[in-house]
């Protein structure tokens, strides 16, 4: 081939020309960099590579990370995992093999990607998200993801929604919350108000306090920065407040970063986060949620309050009837917004009755295990009036969309939320921001894994600049 017949084949004259005239129209003052990245812009994106690996989350159990290559970059992602498994979420895929992690190993789900996944995907542009997400749900063939592994399906989900907003910007800040926010057509991507848990217990916290967690909200701040430094402040008091208290032994933290001190009293860690609140002077501005997760304590038809106490002494049994009561005391000494699983996954009746008295907002977590059919149930019920949404237990960014969808059309409040496992992937942020969430809940404002979420979305704040919105008191829309 001439050097002729090779311009004319790949139009090389024309694409330079258009290059150099986009530099000059810009007057750049570096214009060899804008050629290139307007000629890179160009070129269409295609999924040359996905390499999966084990890794480890933040309680030490093995996770799954994917590189996700296209012949513009490569695109990183992990997934979280959590305490509670239901029937209806999706399902992790893990080796079972006793003597090497437990049993917790993913090396099955790591093959799955490197071998099956990334030869479905091999090809694909990744800004199709739905394509992709539906060639992983038709490989899998599985109702629930269990074939492949839903740790391996949003692994690489992620990533590709990754990929996919990098290729709507020639920029090496990826404005992933806008491609979220093109994809599901909102046209307001909002900051979410901070649910920071700050006292930890049941499942999270070898503690004695049954309830999981006690979080605060910062509704009245004017913006994200504020919020944090708000929750930041209060937790930092609360633990001056714990240690006056009772000592500094009662600091040590749970697996979401929230103090863990030794009492069983739901009253005595609401009085402790409140006199925090009062001391960091954010009285009106700071409201309390509460995570029950109460099917962790549920036996029969009784809650056993005792459930984390080495010496049960078996009268702290309460019936939902019992609970019921407490909750609407509870929510009338104190500044409780919301409650989430204040009963048994499947107690719908009583769960139906607290959503009835309009004492608070009541969110579902292993009520729905983030499954679109309980969501549909529970909103033909009104059995509840907000979502907890765990992406693991959807399993695609696609699906993920969908079920946020589902619950805002019923006009449910959406509580963004992380894992007890997590990684460093900030993409929780992204997602809250982009689909308009409202709320994130992302643990305490303290460890690693949690705060890279939260200053994550300082550093979304600082970009959208005066077009940031606080989602602040409409942390329900
Ligand atoms: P999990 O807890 O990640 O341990 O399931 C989170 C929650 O219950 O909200
Ligand atoms: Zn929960």
């Amino acid at each position: 081939m001439s050097v002729q017949e090779y311009l004319d084949k790949h139009m090389l004259s024309r694409k330079l020309e258009d290059a150099v005239n986009a530099a000059v129209r810009a007057k750049t003052s570096d214009p060899v960099l804008f050629i290139s990245n307007h000629m890179r812009k160009s070129v269409q994106s295609v999924i040359t590579k996905i390499k999966a690996r084990q890794i480890l989350d933040s309680r030490g159990i093995p996770t799954v990370e994917v590189d996700l290559h296209t012949n513009k970059g490569v695109f990183r992602a992990s997934v979280p995992s959590g305490n509670s498994t239901g029937m209806y979420e999706a399902v992790e895929l893990r080796d079972g093999d006793k003597g090497v992690y437990l049993g917790n190993g993913v090396s099955k789900a790591v093959k799955n990607i490197n071998d099956k996944i990334s030869e479905a995907l091999i090809g694909m542009d990744p800004t199709l998200q739905s394509q992709i997400d539906q060639a992983m749900i038709d490989l899998d063939k599985t109702e629930k993801k269990g074939e492949l592994g839903v740790n391996a399906i949003l692994a690489v989900s992620i990533a590709a929604c990754k990929a996919g907003a990098a290729e709507k910007e020639a920029c090496l800040f990826v404005p992933l919350y806008k491609h979220i926010a093109d994809m599901s057509g909102k046209t307001n991507p909002t900051l979410p108000v901070p649910a920071f848990t700050v006292i930890s217990g049941g499942k999270h916290a070898g503690s004695t306090l049954a309830i999981q967690e006690i979080m605060i909200l910062p509704i009245g701040a004017s913006k994200f920065e504020e919020a944090l430094r708000m929750g930041t402040e209060t937790y930092h008091h609360l633990k001056a407040v714990i240690t006056e208290k009772s000592g500094a032994h009662n600091c040590n933290v749970g697996e979401d970063g929230g103090y863990a001190p030794n009492i069983s009293s739901f009253r005595e860690a609401l009085d402790l986060v409140k006199e925090a609140i009062s001391r960091s002077g954010y009285n009106e501005k700071i409201k309390i949620a509460l995570d029950v997760s109460a099917t962790n304590f549920c036996i029969g038809k009784r809650y056993d309050l005792d459930f984390q106490s080495p010496q049960k002494s078996g009268q702290n049994f309460k019936s939902a009837e019992d609970m019921l009561e407490l909750y609407k005391e509870l929510c009338s000494e104190y500044p409780i917004v919301s409650i989430e699983d204040p009963f048994d996954k499947e107690d719908w009746e009583h769960i139906k009755h607290i959503s009835s008295l309009g004492i608070c907002q009541v969110v579902g977590d292993d009520l729905l295990m983030s499954n679109a059919k309980r969501i549909e149930r529970a909103i033909t019920e009104s059995a509840c009036n907000a979502l907890l949404l765990k992406v693991n237990q959807v399993g695609t960014v696609t699906e993920v969309i969908e079920v946020v969808k589902q619950a805002k059309e019923a006009h449910w409040g959406v509580v963004t939320s992380h894992r007890c496992g997590e990684s460093v992937d900030s993409f929780i942020a992204d997602l809250s921001v982009g689909l308009a969430s409202g709320v994130i809940k992302a643990g305490a404002p303290c460890r690693g894994e949690r705060l890279e979420k939260y200053n994550q979305l300082l550093r979304i704040e600082e970009e959208l600049g005066d077009q940031a919105v606080y989602a602040g008191d409409d942390w329900r829309q």
